[in-house]
This record gives structure tokens, C-alpha cells and sequence, in this order.
């Protein structure tokens, strides 16, 4: 397995709309497991493809305490919204930035998982919005893009320092 780079923000990469999944091969299975690698190590809740310029629809998910929920999600939709929910969110892409986003409490989702066998859940809380927020990812939105330009672009001029500075 293998830590892969995560794009940030404001990475033009982050924008790209990625493509459905077709191929449920070795590549794929390998991208993955580096994708979970690279999720536990930084550490994170979730991960899209995109963030680590992979411009396929794969997600991956794990909002246990100790690595024993992990969740694969390709090519989803989001089949009902219920609910409202306001939340503070960060993001792998964003080291350091947290806000408040609106969102559904409740979603229903349709998938395929790793193996490309399609799958039905039903999340609500933390889970509901991480898949939201992953999903975002996979369309090239971004939770930045729920704030005021005001504060999108403070958050902008602060990683570009940071960024800088490295
Ligand atoms: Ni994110």
C-alpha cells in the first residue's frame, strides 16, 4: 500500500468531475486500499478520489474510532434527502479550516461496492454528512462553496500562505 498525495484547496484539480467506475479490476482494488492508507495516516473520516487525483467516482468512508467501519462507496447517488442539519465540517484538502455547513440530517444512498455489487443505505448524523460532503467532492463542489465569498476567499489566502510556507 502506498500514502498518496492530497490535493488542496484552491487546487483546480479539486474542480474536476470525475467519471463512473466501469473497471472493478486490480487498479482499482489497489487505489483503494492506498485511498484507506491514506485516510487513516492523515487522519480523516473521509476520503474522495478526487483529493488525491484519481477522477473516478470512489469514495471512502470510516467514522469509527478504530479503523472498524470502513466504508466503500462507487458511482453513488443520493436517492432522499430528509431533514436539515447544521454542522461544522473540515476536509482533508482544507489542513486546518473548519465551518459550519447546512445539510440533510438523513439520506438514503444508492452504490456499488468494491467488487461493483450495488448497495442501499440509509445514513443520518456524522455519516449522513460525510457522504454528502465526499459526494461534493466527486462533482468537483466543495464545502467552502456553501460560505460567503467573503469567507471562501480568507480561507483561500490562508492555505496559499500556508502553502508558501512549506
Ligand atoms: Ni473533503
Amino acid at each position: 500500500m502506498a500514502i498518496l498525495e492530497i490535493l488542496e484547496y484552491p487546487d483546480s484539480r479539486l474542480r474536476t468531475k470525475a467519471e463512473p467506475v466501469t473497471d472493478f479490476g486490480a487498479e482499482l482494488q489497489q487505489q483503494i486500499d492506498n485511498m484507506f492508507e491514506t485516510m487513516y495516516e492523515a487522519p480523516g473520516i473521509g476520503l474522495a478520489a478526487t483529493q488525491v487525483n484519481f477522477h473516478q467516482q470512489l469514495i471512502v468512508i470510516d467514522i469509527s474510532d478504530d479503523k472498524s467501519s470502513p466504508l466503500v462507496l462507487i458511482n453513488p447517488k443520493i436517492t432522499e434527502k430528509k431533514g436539515v442539519e447544521q454542522r461544522e465540517e473540515g476536509c482533508l484538502s482544507f489542513p486546518g479550516v473548519y465551518a459550519k455547513v447546512e445539510r440533510a440530517d438523513a439520506i438514503s444512498v444508492e452504490a456499488l461496492d468494491r467488487n461493483g455489487k450495488a448497495i442501499k443505505l440509509e445514513a443520518d448524523d456524522l455519516l449522513a454528512v460525510c457522504i454528502q460532503h465526499e459526494i461534493d467532492h466527486i462533482e468537483g463542489r466543495l464545502f467552502v462553496d456553501y460560505l460567503s465569498p467573503l469567507k471562501r476567499d480568507r480561507i483561500k489566502k490562508k492555505l496559499q500562505k500556508l502553502q508558501k510556507s512549506r
